[in-house]
């Protein structure tokens, strides 16, 4: 019975943040997000539940758009307005734009009492504070690096996990073959951008570094360059003429289906799979893309808090606390797909791809192959990323050669610094 009071008093969070609850309830949070897909919505619900069991409203304001660009588009609107909303779905550089705006929050009342700071990634401390104080609370970690493959379609192909680019290859022919959509994605820009990650990651976390992160010319319009660009329009030729517009997790239900053999995609796909009732090993198979083992092109979604009045404050700072608590960061990031924002939270309850994603990034975090995901935001601010964005779409669609598309690349980026 004692043992049961002591759960139930953890599970709503009435011990340790009771002085808190008691205030926030009554208060309301409205949250800007983008997380409109089925898993994503799931996961969501996970935060709001746990939010209103504290008796504090949630006020959902959801814009679609993986990466965010319309989410961050609807927020200049509100700032502008002078009406923020509380707490904001965001990543990255723009984090730290907002931050130079001073229209952010501070949280470093909650994260100075709970130890964020050494429970919490650099990595992700980098993006999280400005000016020294902590601003948004980071709720996982997702990488980009990543395959979803269908388990049927994979045996039907021989059955064995690609762990180089030739296999690769040979694999996709073989569901070419076997009847099946090889492979889907690409269609929009953000996602063509994902899939391009791991074509640099594949050729090294040297070049990785030297180009989507410190802008090298050089790096950019490499022959490693023109490399990535020939892999990722190799790539294309395998995907259905349909994809153009097609949203990633529409993507990712053909693979479920089986109508398409994978998918490259940041793991908030495994929450699509898990969300259809798929499981790992069973339905499908998770693989860092081929010759991207040991390296992690990461991105972490952190609620960043704005300025607002009284009224909304303690309800604010619950919020940050209850992201931050480690019981929600297990059950919270199981449904999503990703890893954990704290370093120090068990791996129990997630599975085996969950299990390998937050090993995948204890080891690249120890090794230094943790690197910015380009295509989300933490490689670059919105500007360059946009840029890149512009000549990978380009490209992808068949407008320019690989040849072309390294110099573009080259001359998008010094144009947008
Ligand atoms: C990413 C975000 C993920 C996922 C994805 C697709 O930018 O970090 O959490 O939601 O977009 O919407």
């Amino acid at each position: 019975m004692r043992k049961l009071l002591i759960g139930t008093l953890l599970a709503t969070g009435l011990t340790a943040g009771y002085a808190v609850t008691t205030q926030a309830a009554g208060e309301s949070v409205e949250v800007l997000h983008w997380w409109t897909s089925g898993g994503e919505a799931a996961a969501l619900n996970v935060l709001k539940k746990k939010l209103e069991s504290q008796g504090i409203t949630w006020k959902d304001m959801p814009v679609a758009g993986g990466g965010g660009e319309q989410a961050m588009a609807a927020l200049r609107a509100r700032v502008t307005a002078g009406d923020p909303p509380t707490a904001v779905q965001a990543l990255g550089f723009d984090i730290t734009d907002w931050a130079k705006q001073g229209v952010v929050g501070d949280l470093d009342s909650v994260a100075g009492k709970e130890g964020w700071d050494k429970v919490i990634p650099a990595a992700l401390q980098k993006f999280a504070k400005f000016d020294g104080k902590w601003i948004a609370a980071p709720v996982n970690v997702h990488s980009t690096n990543w395959i979803w493959i269908n388990k049927k379609a994979l045996d039907a192909a021989g059955g064995k996990a690609p762990e180089t680019w030739d296999e690769l290859i040979a694999v996709l022919d073989k569901m070419k073959a076997n009847g099946i959509i090889p492979i889907v994605g690409g269609g929009n820009a953000w996602n063509a951008a994902t899939m391009f990650d791991s074509m640099v990651l594949s050729l090294g976390t040297d070049f990785y570094q030297k180009s989507l992160i410190d802008l090298d010319p050089e790096a950019l319009g490499s022959d490693k360059m023109v490399e990535a660009f020939t892999r990722l329009s190799k790539l294309r030729s395998y995907v259905d003429d349909n994809f153009s517009g097609r949203e990633w997790n529409l993507d990712s239900a053909m693979v479920i289906d089986g109508k398409a053999g994978m998918q490259i995609m940041g793991d908030w796909a495994k929450g699509e799979f898990v969300n259809a009732g798929k499981k790992p090993g069973e339905d499908f198979v998770c693989i860092r893309f081929p010759g991207t083992q040991g390296a992690v092109t990461f991105n972490s979604d952190m609620f960043m808090m704005f300025k607002v009045g009284k009224d909304k404050q303690a309800a604010q700072l619950q919020m940050a606390s209850d992201i931050e608590d480690p019981a929600f960061q297990s059950s919270f990031n199981v449904v999503k797909g990703s890893a954990p924002a704290r370093t120090d939270v068990p791996d129990t309850a997630f599975d085996a791809c969950g299990k390998k994603a937050i090993k995948d990034l204890a080891e690249a975090n120890e090794k230094g192959t943790l690197l910015g995901s380009m295509s989300q935001g933490y490689a670059s601010p919105a500007a360059i990323k946009n840029a890149m964005y512009d000549v990978i779409t380009r490209e992808y669609n068949g407008d320019l050669d690989p040849k072309a598309a390294a110099e573009a690349l080259v001359d998008a980026v010094a144009a947008a610094q």
